[in-house]
């Protein structure tokens, strides 16, 4: 596969970027170990910062063990096909031993069975719409593998109507939702980490059986602060440069705030956004912040 913004296609009605789409068969077949715990989130609703907490914790609050390599590596993202020299996920999983943390977007339906057959721990984070969508705009801008997103008002339709990579962001925050007490998935809100990030930390530490002390817990927190982490090299993907990212387009660390979105939709824009949202969502009660 040359580099190039890769088409998406269809895997059981969800579009994928077309090399995932490709290999498919060997991403569903990923059997993992029950030690191993999974990071589960729409694209940009805080995969990244989740995914730095959670290495902090299993590393006691140790910054230098977790600057031992990038994101990428130290939690391999499951499906993803990287352009060389990036390592895959499945190759980067493949040559670790359990217990591995792993990331996905995929949707619930999606996730390899061995998941749910092993019982693995998993950690869903959900981003409020709007937000989560901006968000995903800008990086569609820098990421040079992933669709043109074109422009804005194109883009909100895309995203109401699912035909982004990974799918529709209603289906995936409510599947999960849906499947979190069957399935002991510890379902966490972006907007209660910005809130909260001390009670959130907690909450992961608990949900992962470990018992950390104050002082460290509270570094955790500052360590993963969007400060913090926006200038660490191992945590803001600098270490994915040009031809792939472009930062000067939009930094992947770009806001790390709550309530973007008012500086984007039209007061139009977000009448149609808000009432299709709610058909969308009336089915199940997820509660993501209703000022939002
Ligand atoms: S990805 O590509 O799906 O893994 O991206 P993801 O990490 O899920 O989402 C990126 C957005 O999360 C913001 N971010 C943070 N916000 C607050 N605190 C911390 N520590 C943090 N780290 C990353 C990042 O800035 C992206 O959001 P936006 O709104 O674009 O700034």
């Amino acid at each position: 596969n040359k580099l190039c913004r890769f088409p998406l296609k269809s895997v059981r009605g969800v579009p994928l970027m077309e090399p995932i789409a490709q290999k498919w068969d060997s991403v569903w077949a990923f059997c993992p170990d029950p030690s191993d715990l999974l990071i589960a989130t729409y694209p940009k609703a805080g995969t990244t910062w989740t995914q730095e907490i959670v290495d902090l914790l299993l590393h006691n609050g140790d910054a230098e063990a977790c600057k031992r390599a990038p994101t990428v590596v130290r939690i391999p993202f499951l499906e993803i096909y990287s352009p060389p020299p990036i390592p895959s996920g499945l190759d980067l999983l493949n040559a670790m031993s359990p217990p591995r943390v792993i990331k996905t977007h995929l949707p619930i339906q999606l996730v390899p069975e061995g998941f749910w057959e092993n019982k693995c721990k998993v950690i869903y984070v959900a981003r409020n719409a709007k937000d989560n969508m901006v968000s995903y705009y800008h990086f569609d801008r820098m990421n040079m593998t992933q669709p043109e997103p074109g422009p804005w008002e194109g883009y909100i339709h895309k995203f109401m109507k699912g035909e982004l990579g990974w799918g529709s962001w209603y289906d995936h925050v409510k599947g999960y939702w849906e499947e979190r007490e069957r399935r002991n998935i510890l379902y966490l809100f972006y907007e209660d980490m910005k809130e909260n990030p001390r009670r959130e930390v907690e909450r992961i530490m608990r949900y992962l059986d470990l018992s950390l002390s104050d002082d460290v817990i509270e570094r955790i927190v500052e360590l993963t602060s969007f400060k913090v982490m926006k200038d660490n090299p191992m945590a803001n993907y600098t270490f994915i440069p040009k031809p792939v990212f472009d930062h000067s387009i939009s930094p992947f660390m770009r806001k790390g705030e709550v309530g973007d979105w008012v500086n984007y939709f039209s007061p139009t824009q977000l009448q149609l956004f808000d009432e299709d949202y709610e058909r969308q969502m009336k089915t199940v009660n997820i509660p993501f912040r209703t000022k939002i």
